[in-house]
Order: structure tokens, then C-alpha cells, then sequence
């Protein structure tokens, strides 16, 4: 069920220049929460900023009532978040949207790809199939080194690759060139800048591999009332927020080929 809660920020930690991780404790029982759901976030303070800004749940603790966000600063609204401290309150809406596909054997081996604040839902994602048995690889792209803030938190659940654009850690060059993207996978998921879930979904139809990609579309009421997230998929107009953000790409044949 969703609810609209007051969370206190229990924790913030900078990362890098660009993104900061908060982690938030509910006051009595959370909802719960499965990897690839969202929250829509209020950000108060800022005259222009009316509308929520939707944020990816990176990690929770059901026991300890603990939501963590993983945000990068782009614009008014995320440069607001990122001034506050703990201590003080953010309200959110959650959980929102369909997550990723859990329901995986045992054995099977994954991939997860990401790119830039795309990361954000894979880990929850990785801790979750660990749990079930599931050998997760995961590959974290960004332009630069900085720009991979969180890499050792998802080492105890997967084995990790780096691909940045300059060369500066890791692989040199797109995250598809990693030689991990070329190895054998009985699923992959992908979260990022769009073209490269397109590629990414691209090479999972080739090969034949089921693949969900998470969309990042703008968004505003995030409970499908406005319709302004809307996405072309095989089957008529989706809304991100309320059908997705997760889609499996079977449906989305249109969305990846342009
Ligand atoms: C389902 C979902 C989950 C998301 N999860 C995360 C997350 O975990 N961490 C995170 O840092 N960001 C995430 N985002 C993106 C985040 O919502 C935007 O970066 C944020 O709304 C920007 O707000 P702003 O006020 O700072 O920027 P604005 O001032 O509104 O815009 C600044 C710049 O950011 C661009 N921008 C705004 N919204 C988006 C968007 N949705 N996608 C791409 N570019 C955008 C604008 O085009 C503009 O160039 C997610 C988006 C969606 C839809
Ligand atoms: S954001 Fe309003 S319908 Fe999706």
C-alpha cells in the first residue's frame, strides 16, 4: 500500500562532488518495499520547485524501518536535497511503480548493467537475488571515476566491473564494451541514461536473453493521474510511474529499435 510519511534523515553521506546517499527512518511501520520501486520526493524551500522528484529506492531494512536514496545533484530540486542534513524531516510518497523481477532459480546467472544514477535500484536488486542464490554480475558505468560513487557497497552481493568513458578506473570505454557484458546471462537488468538501455536491450534480443530495463522518464504526479511519463511500448502508450518504471523488454521492441 502506499502511504505519504515524514521520514527523519538518519544518516547523509557525500559522495564524490555530485551525489549523496540519505537514509531515512520511518516513525513506526514502513511499507514494503521490492527492488526498482520508487519514492516521489517533496522538496520544500524552493519557490519554483512545485512538483515531487522521483528517487529510486537504493537500499532498505525492514527491521530497522530504513529507506536509503542514492541522488545525484542536477537541478534546483536535487541541489535542495542535497543541502539537507540529519536530523531534518523529508516527506515522501512510496513505494511507487512495478519492481524487477525477482522470481529467479537458484544458480542462475544475472547480469545488471547501470549507468550514472541509473545504479541507484541495482543494489537492493543484487542483495536480493544473492539472498535467493542467484550468481549477480554487476557493471557500473560513468564518465569518469568520480562519477562511480558507490562500487564497494555492491561487492559483498556481486562480482563488479567498472567502464568509464575516460579510462580512469576501470574498463576504458562503454559499459557494453566490458568484456563481463560479453559473457553468457539467463537475465539481465539495466538502469541509466536511455541509450544505453537501448544498447543494452538491443544485445539482449540478439543473444535471446530475457532483459527488464528500469525508464527514467520525467515525471510528475508519479501514481498515473497526469499521463506526462507516458512511454511507446509494443502494446499502446505505458505509464513509467504507475505500469513501469520497469518494463520487460519483450514488450518494448518499438522503444529500443528507434
Ligand atoms: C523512476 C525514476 C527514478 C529515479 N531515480 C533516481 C535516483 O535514484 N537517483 C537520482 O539521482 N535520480 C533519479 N532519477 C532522476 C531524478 O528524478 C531527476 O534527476 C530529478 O527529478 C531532477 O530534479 P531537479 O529539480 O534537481 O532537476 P531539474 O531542475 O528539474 O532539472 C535539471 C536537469 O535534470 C534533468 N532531469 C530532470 N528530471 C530528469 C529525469 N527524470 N531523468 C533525467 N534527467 C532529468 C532536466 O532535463 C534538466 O536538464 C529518477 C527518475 C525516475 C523517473
Ligand atoms: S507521472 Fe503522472 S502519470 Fe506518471
Amino acid at each position: 500500500m502506499k502511504e505519504i510519511h515524514n521520514f527523519t534523515i538518519l544518516q547523509r553521506r557525500q559522495l564524490g562532488s555530485q551525489y549523496f546517499a540519505l537514509t531515512l527512518q520511518h516513525a513506526g511501520n514502513m511499507q514494503p518495499v521490492l527492488p526498482g520501486q520508487f519514492v516521489e520526493v517533496q522538496v520544500d524551500g524552493v519557490r519554483e520547485v512545485m512538483l515531487r522528484r522521483p528517487i529510486s529506492i537504493h537500499d532498505a531494512d525492514p527491521e530497522r524501518g530504513t529507506l536509503t536514496l542514492l541522488v545525484q545533484t542536477v537541478g534546483r530540486g536535487t541541489r535542495r536535497l542535497a543541502e539537507l542534513r540529519e536530523g531534518d524531516r523529508l516527506n515522501l510518497v512510496y513505494p511507487l511503480g512495478h519492481g524487477f523481477t525477482t522470481d529467479i532459480a537458484p544458480g542462475s546467472r544475472v547480469l545488471m548493467v547501470g549507468g550514472g544514477a541509473g545504479i541507484a535500484p541495482l543494489l537492493m536488486l543484487s542483495k536480493v537475488l544473492k539472498a535467493k542464490g542467484v550468481a549477480c554480475t554487476v557493471l557500473l558505468g560513468g564518465r569518469t571515476a568520480e562519477l562511480i560513487p558507490v562500487r564497494d557497497e555492491f561487492e559483498p552481493y556481486a562480482t563488479v566491473g567498472i567502464a568509464t568513458d575516460d579510462g580512469s578506473l576501470g574498463h576504458h570505454g562503454l559499459v557494453t564494451t566490458h568484456p563481463a557484458f560479453a559473457e553468457p546471462y539467463d537475465m539481465i537488468y539495466t538502469c541509466g541514461p536511455t541509450p544505453m538501455m537501448k544498447a543494452v536491450a538491443r544485445a539482449a534480443a540478439e543473444r535471446g536473453v530475457c532483459c527488464e530495463v528500469s525508464l527514467e522518464n520525467m515525471m510528475a504526479c508519479g501514481v498515473g493521474a497526469c499521463l506526462c511519463c507516458v512511454t511507446d511500448t509494443d502494446q499502446g502508450h505505458r505509464c513509467v510511474c504507475k505500469e513501469g518504471p520497469v518494463f520487460d523488454i519483450s514488450t518494448m521492441k518499438k522503444w529500443y529499435q528507434c
